[in-house]
Formats: structure tokens, sequence, C-alpha cells
């Protein structure tokens, strides 16, 4: 059955040999509401606001809504919607709008939020001459015109931020009945010879947003397009529906795997931004008018006097209007409202902040052992061996190949003797193959998504013929989770981890390479529903099925070990909220430049929504990277979070050792510059769990007035103290580099060399292949490890070397959190976390949270002070009753001085004196 899958891959190729097949996609005008809302320009809005209707009770404004025939002079009634709006915790709104009375319900996305939005207070301010004002505990105000309908939402100096149906694109197409001789459209679409029966009709639902003085949008990943996002007018709308792209293309708004249909709005003056709480599949345009591709007589037509707007417009197949609405006003602010909706991730395992090796396929144990003992036998730090769907019995998931893979605990043995883990993939779709345990208990128990008529909808994918489970069903999400037990399955333990591919979900001969949207997913019973209430249509749901997977993963991983340790997942299909299940990679990529630069920018919009942990596959997974790509890519990928090589069956081998011994000790020093690192990786994601910001941010989240860094994408931070410019092109000898701040307030210090920088905008950096960019932020503490290991498991006692890069105030500070890097005990406050704070007569490190302790082993083995200038004369540890003179020395002109051994015990806290 290995040579069916790579017939397919064979048979898929002959199309898309140069990249993507553009054939099996749509366009817009391939799609039916794509095409039909698009086409939509009406002059004046028909929906208005009932005033008398209203209703304002706890944090809620409900009204009723109608449509009237605005064409007729009777003004006749067509439809009644409810509408509610919300006031929710920290500066969010939500406006919701259903009909009112629908034929059946409309689909509400399930799993995106993190339990229900905090209430905040909501006040009725005035409703007179048809405008409604309301205001909310923390004095933000919003404008509902009645006729027609339209939403303003203000900051809190009383100026407009957030403009709902400015441009009368709001639109929810009732459903109804067919009626006889009706023209066939609404009622079913092909595409290809794909055939939608379309049972429902049409029900689309659309909005636009106007974000005025804004000068870029960003967000709704995932595309390979610039973070800041481009004017659609004349071309295609970014459209977000989960699909596996073979090939995908460069600077493209196609749909790939992930859809996270948020949308933030930065400018000089504020920041705003947009959730559209919706699964079905959905395009977007934008129009940014200050970006030269709208005529100007037109901008300041539609602007208004404000010289800079952005407008966009969601449209979604089916569902309700659902939109929250974040009233920021920093970049920061946005980012953290919409993280508090859908959920921070939880700190993950330290192991999967390390490196990952896979492979389709390391094909036996004989191979997983070779590359295990290759990274030793090259010095080279890894925490994790990967193996694809090869090493199941012919891609039936829970099972081994027993030829290939006889011992596979004895083989995870092996690896967690060194402290490293095993990863292995389990897919959605399950092989239709008797005695297949999986299979005969989903047919006997009806657990497949159902066909357009009830039957068990049958696909291709890597096994042939197969079935995909619906974890809508609570029932089969249970049953799933219970695979994962390690009685249930054999060779798995604690230390085998688990990677949830093709679940967009990816179907081979399904209308664009997914599930039908006919097909039918179960909807928990309700009395009197029957027929087309009965069920939910793929249509309504395709977005957040991954989803749904992901989540039983998680379940299944946390019951196998009674809750105590903690699940590392990774998923390829993404939508609102992936983040507290899984980790993400941007999907298939290949061993081109364009695919290591665009890395960038895919995990910087990720991580603004949502999904800090994000990397791609390092090398390429097409192709084969020369030595250059390579090693950039490793030095890359030693700086986004999730830091893999992966690499396609029919590629050459090309770990680390089998390159010319110069490039393979340049991705040695490169993972070698990862594990340095290691523990401000964890503290960042654990401040992530706190705080809710990206690990990976944009330039312009801590400089936000600075319009030069509004569209930087090839530079990022990671936290507030690192600035990375990775080298993305071939051949060069200097990169441009843009340091933010004011020249006079903000150093950036080389973190090779120590030299300081004054943030005076463009730099050009000097680099040699064995260099890429990275500058510690004058004012900060960043924590290094700098013993070599086999894996982070076994640095976990080592010693800590502290960066402290001054500011022109000669203080710096940093934080650090150490737990037992694997359990949940974090929760019973079993960790360290503590503010390292450096000032010129004193350094500190104490505990945030006093009733938190770890027992860790780890001391300071040296301490590194950059920008001194006035070095002091005595250094003095205290610790407890102790007090220990320090020595130090001085480098670099005076510059760095190096305090040797100060012996400091990281689980207590400690200071230093100094005298000068
Ligand atoms: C585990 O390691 C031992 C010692 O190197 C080796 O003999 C054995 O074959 C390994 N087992 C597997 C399944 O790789
Ligand atoms: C230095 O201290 C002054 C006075 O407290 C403050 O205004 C300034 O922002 C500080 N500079 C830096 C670089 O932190």
């Amino acid at each position: 059955m290995k040579t069916l899958g790579l017939l397919l891959v064979a048979l898929l190729s002959i199309s898309g040999i140069s990249g993507v097949d553009r054939n099996n996609f749509k366009t817009c005008d391939q799609s039916g509401f794509c095409k039909r809302l698009r086409a939509l320009k009406p002059e004046k809005s028909q929906y208005s606001l009932n005033v008398d209707t209203v209703i304002v009770h706890g944090n809620v404004l409900s009204a009723e809504v109608v449509t009237v025939d605005t064409e007729s002079e009777k003004k006749t009634v067509l439809w009644h919607y409810a509408l509610k709006l919300s006031a929710l915790a920290d500066g969010t709104f939500r406006v919701e709008l259903d009909e009112a009375d629908p034929l059946y319900p409309r689909y509400r996305t399930q799993l995106a939020l993190d339990g229900e939005p905090k209430p905040d207070g909501l006040k009725l301010v005035s409703n007179e001459q048809g405008k409604l004002t309301l205001i909310n505990s923390q004095g933000h105000k919003v404008i509902i015109t009645s006729e027609p309908l339209k939403f303003e939402f203000l900051d809190l100096a009383g100026d407009v931020a957030v403009v709902l149906n400015e441009n009368s694109q709001l639109l929810v197409e009732p459903l109804r009945v067919r009626r006889e001789k009706e023209d066939e459209t609404a009622w079913s679409e092909n595409f290809k010879s794909h055939h939608d029966s379309k049972p429902r009709g049409n029900e689309a639902v659309s909005l636009d947003i106007s974000f005025p003085d804004a000068d870029h949008v960003y967000g709704i990943p995932e595309h390979t397009d610039k973070f800041s996002l481009r004017t659609t007018s004349s071309g295609e709308p970014y459209r977000l529906y989960n699909l596996d792209v073979f090939e995908y293309e460069l600077d493209s708004r196609m749909a790939i795997y992930g859809a996270v249909p948020v949308l933030y709005s930065h400018g000089a003056k504020r920041s705003a931004a947009v959730f559209w709480h919706n699964s079905a599949e959905t395009w977007v345009d934008v129009v940014n008018y200050a970006d030269g591709t709208v005529v100007s007589s037109l901008v300041n037509l539609v602007t208004g006097g404000h010289k800079r707007r952005v407008d966009a417009r969601f449209m979604s197949e089916s569902g309700i209007i659902d939109a929250f609405v974040m009233l920021g006003p920093s970049p920061s602010d946005v980012f953290r409202q919409y993280a508090t909706l859908t959920g921070p991730a939880p700190i993950p395992p330290k192991f999967s902040l390390a490196y990952h090796q896979s492979r389709w396929n390391y094909v036996d144990e004989a191979d997983v052992r070779g590359v295990d003992d290759n990274f030793d036998a090259h010095d080279i730090p890894a925490d994790v061996v990967w193996l694809d769907i090869e090493y199941t019995d012919r891609k039936k998931y829970f099972t081994w190949d027993a030829e290939k893979f006889p011992h596979p605990a004895e083989m995870v043995a092996n690896l967690t003797a060194k402290g490293r883990k095993l990863v292995v993939i389990i897919d959605p779709h399950i092989k239709r193959e008797a005695g297949y345990f999986l299979h005969e208990d989903a047919t006997d128990n009806g657990y497949y998504v159902k066909d357009k008529d009830g039957k068990d909808y049958e696909g291709w994918c890597w096994p042939g013929s197969s079935s995909y489970l619906d974890f809508f069903n609570p029932v089969v999400s249970k049953y799933y989770a219970e695979r994962y037990r390690f009685e249930n399955f054999p060779g798995t333990s604690k230390d085998v981890h688990i990677w949830n591919d093709m679940n967009e979900p990816s179907v081979f001969n399904g209308p664009e390479i997914t599930m039908p949207k006919d097909c039918r997913h179960y909807k928990p019973p309700q009395d009197g529903q029957d027929g087309l209430a009965s069920f939910w249509e793929h249509r309504h749901v395709h977005n957040e099925y991954g989803l749904w997977n992901i989540r039983a993963t998680h379940d299944g991983m946390r019951l196998r070990s009674d809750h105590k340790y903690r699940p590392f997942i990774l998923t390829r299909s993404t939508f609102a909220g992936t983040q507290r299940y899984a980790a993400v990679w941007t999907g298939d990529n290949a061993a081109e430049w364009g695919f290591l630069a665009v890395s960038v920018p895919m995990c910087l919009s990720l991580a603004a929504s949502g999904v800090s942990f994000c990397g791609s596959d390092v090398g390429g997974f097409f192709k084969y990277p020369e030595a250059e790509l390579m090693t950039r890519w490793y030095q890359a990928g030693a700086f986004q979070a999730f830091f893999r090589a992966h690499s396609h069956i029919e590629t050459k081998r090309r770990e680390p050792w089998l390159y010319d011994p110069a490039t393979a000790a340049l991705l040695r020093d490169a993972n070698r510059r990862r594990y340095a690192l290691i523990d401000y990786w964890y503290t960042l994601f654990y401040e992530h769990s706190i705080d809710k910001l990206p690990v990976m941010r944009p330039l312009f989240q801590h400089y936000p007035k600075e319009e030069e860094t509004f569209t930087i994408d090839d530079q990022y931070l990671l936290g507030d103290k690192l600035l990375v410019r990775p080298v993305v092109e071939p051949g060069v000898s200097s990169v441009k580099v843009y340091l933010p701040g004011a020249a006079s307030h903000t150093l950036w210090y080389d973190v090779d060399t120590y030299q300081a920088h004054a943030a005076a905008g463009w730099l050009n950096q000097p680099v040699t292949i064995s260099k890429i960019p990275v500058y510690q932020r004058g004012g900060s503490i960043v924590p290094r490890k700098e013993r070599v290991r086999r894996s982070s498991a076994l640095m976990a006692d080592d010693p800590y070397t502290l960066i402290v890069a001054l500011d022109h105030n000669k203080t710096a500070h940093g934080s650090l959190y150490i737990d037992d890097g694997e359990t949940y005990e974090y929760r019973n406050n079993k960790y360290i976390y503590a503010k390292i704070a450096f000032e010129p007569n004193v350094m500190t490190y104490t505990f945030v949270n006093d009733q938190a302790s770890y027992p860790t082993r780890s001391w300071v083995e040296r301490i590194v002070i950059a920008g001194i200038k006035t070095p002091p004369k005595t250094a003095k540890l205290n610790q407890g009753d102790k007090q220990v003179p320090l020595q130090m020395t001085l480098h670099k002109g005076n510059d760095v001085l190096v305090i040797r051994k100060p012996g400091a015990i990281m689980a207590l806290s400690w200071s230093i004196a100094f005298s000068y």
C-alpha cells in the first residue's frame, strides 16, 4: 500500500510539477456565494433596527432588525432578524445577527472560543432620533444608527475606531423553502466533476468593516502573502478554507491549510480588530485607501476627510453574523483581546521547544537508531525523532508495521535514555479494511461522517479507500481519545507524542481535495428537529473540523497519563483556538529561498492570531536544499518557535551530518544556539500563557508609532528582548536591518559581539555564512545555558549564563521560568517565576509568586554585563546568610564585564551588591 501513496503523489505531481495546480481550487468566481456577494454593491443598506424593540439587560442589548424593500415606495418589510450586542471585558464588543425565526437553526461555530467570554457592564445612554448610544464600564461608546443600520465603536478619546456596515454590505441570506421551477443555481453547484447538492439553498452572510485612521491591516492567516495585507479590488479576495494544497505557491491569497478569521488594523493613532466567528468557507476583501492602488478621487469621497482608512469585508457561505470588535488601543492590547477570547496556548512540554528531526520516512528501527546515534556522533543536540505514515501497518493508525517496527517500546526506551522523544503521525482518515478494529468499530457504531444521503462517506487518502471520524459526535471524540491510551496503542509511552496531519480534512478525490460540502455531521438531537434540522453539513463546520480532531487527541493524551503529563501535538489544519491544543507548521513547503523567506510573515501572522507555536519545515519539504540554503534555514529555524527539519520521501537524505563537514558544523552551531536559549523560549511561552501576547512579534507591537515598522516582516522580535533578522537571500555579505526605538534612548547589542548600536533606523549589517543578525535590546536580561548536551532534558540542572544588556541608565530587566518541563505540577505551585533586575548598585533575582517554588539544582555560572563603561570595583553575592565577594574581568575595551562563577543558586532569591 506504500506504493499506492507514492502513486498518488506521482499522479498529483503530473499536473503540478512546477507548483500548484490552480485548476483544483476555486477562484471567487467559481465559488457561488463569493461571486454572488462580491457582485452586490448596494447604495444603501436594506437593514434597519426597530428602535421600539430595544431592550438592554445585563451586558446585552437585544433588538429586532428588519430588511425593507428600499426600491419600493411602500417600504415593505422583507425579513425579521434578531440582533444581540454584548459588552465584554477588556474593551471588546460582540455583535450577533441571526434570523428571528429561521426555517432551520443556522450553525454557530462551537469550539473557537475558550469558554463564554467575560461580560462587561453596558448602559444605554440615549435613544433618540434613530440613534442609540451605549457605553461600557471602561467608557467605550457604541453608536447604533437605526436606518440604515450602522454600528460605530468609539475609542476612549471619543474617536471612531471601527464601523460596521459603513459600506452597506451587511447581508444574511434567509433560509427558505424552494419554490417550484426556481432557478437551479441557488440549490446546487458544480465544480469540475463535483456536484454540491446545497439542500438548504443559499445561506451566506457578509459584513463590511471600516477602520478609520488605519494604515494597515494584518491577520487572517494562513496565506503566503505579506504580513501587511494588500488591497484586493483588482484580484482575488483572501480566502479562508482549510485545504491540502499540493505545492502551494508564494505571494498568494489562495486558501491553504489554516483559517483564522481575525483581522487587525494598525495606524499611528491606534490598533483595533475584528474576529469573524464563523467556520464556513470565507473570503475577505481588503481596500487600503493609502496603498496607492485605489483611485485618489475615490479615496477623498469615501474616507470623508480621513487621509487613512482600511475597509474590509468578510463573506461566508453560511452561519450567522457573529463579530467581535476589539478596541485596543495598542497592538499588544488587540493581540491580548483576541487571545483572551480564543485562549492562550498552555505551557508546552519543554522538549517540544527544542530541535525536532523528521523525515517521510525513517524507514525502520535501525534507521531511527542510526539517526539518533548520529546526533551524538556529531555532537548535535536533538530532542525528537519523528515517524511519518510509513511506520504503520499499511496506513492503519494506532498500529505498527510489524516487520519494520517490531520493538516500538524498546525503540522509544532507547531514545528516552538520552532524554529524547518520539512523535508519530495519526491522521483522521480511517482505512476501510475488514478486520481493522477502528474501521469495524466506526462502521458498527456509526462513527463516520455521512454523505449527503446519510451513508458512511467514502473518500480516497493515503490508505486508499477511507472514511472520516465525525468528531462532532461526543461519543466519537471520546472513543477516539481512548485510542491514545497506552494499552490501546501498544509501544507508546508518555514520551511518544502525536502529529495530526491531513486534518483539513484532505480527501484526494474530493472537491478541492477535501470533503464534499453536503456531507453530514452529527448534531445533538433535539425534539421536533428532523430532516435538514437534524444534522450539520460539512459546509457549516469545515474550517473547524481539524480543531475537533486535535481536541479529541488532546483529551486522549491527557487521559493516557491520568492528566499528569502535558501532551505535544502538531496539527496542519488550523482555526481560531487551535493554540489551546497544538502547535502548527506551515505545511508542505519547498527547498527554495522564497519559502524560507515566507516562513517569517506566515508565522508572524499566525502568532498575532493566537498561534505562537509555529514553524516551517526546515530545509523545505519538497526538493533538496543545497548547503547555503540549508544553513540559512537552520539559522532561521533556530529562532522560530517550532523547529523541525522534515523532508519528502522522494528527496535525498539530508540529516545535518550528510552535508560537507563545514556545513554540518554550521548546522550544529545553529542547533546549539537554539539550545543555549531554550530557557528564554520556555519563559516566553510561560509568559504567553499568562499575558496572552504573541511570542514572535512584529516590530510595531513595541514601537507602535514608528511608521517604518508597520510593513517590516523580514525581521521580528522574540518577546520584547531579542530582535531577529534571518538571512533569507543567497550569496549576501550584508543585510539591511531596522533597529527601532529612539536614537537617544534605545540600544541594540549584537548578540555575537556585544557591540551596541543606537536605534537609528536602517543599518547595513555585514554577515558571513556563520552569522545571522540577532540583537538584544539595551535594558534587558536574557538567560542562557551554554553547556552542550545531547538533549534539552539533560540540560535541566545545568548552570545559567545571564546576559545583561544595559540601557543608557545602566539598568536592565529580565525574567526566568523554571519547572519540571513535562507535568502539570506547575498548577500546584511547583515552579519558579523570577524577575531579574540590574541597577548600577545592585542586581536582584526575586520570585514573583512567593507561594511557588521548584527545587532546581541550577545555579549561575556567569554574568555578562554589556555596556558597562564605568565598571564597579567590587561585587558581593548575598544569598540566605551567605556573603561572597565575586571576581570580575573586563573585556572588549572595558565595555563588557564578566562575573565569573557567582555561584548563586536559582532555587532561592539572591542579590549582588556593587561598589564603585
Ligand atoms: C536499543 O539499543 C540497543 C543498544 O544500542 C540495541 O542493541 C537495540 O537494537 C536497540 N533497540 C531498538 C529497537 O532499536
Ligand atoms: C532613564 O531614566 C529616566 C529618568 O527616570 C527616564 O526618563 C528614561 O526613560 C530612562 N531611560 C531609559 C533608556 O530607560
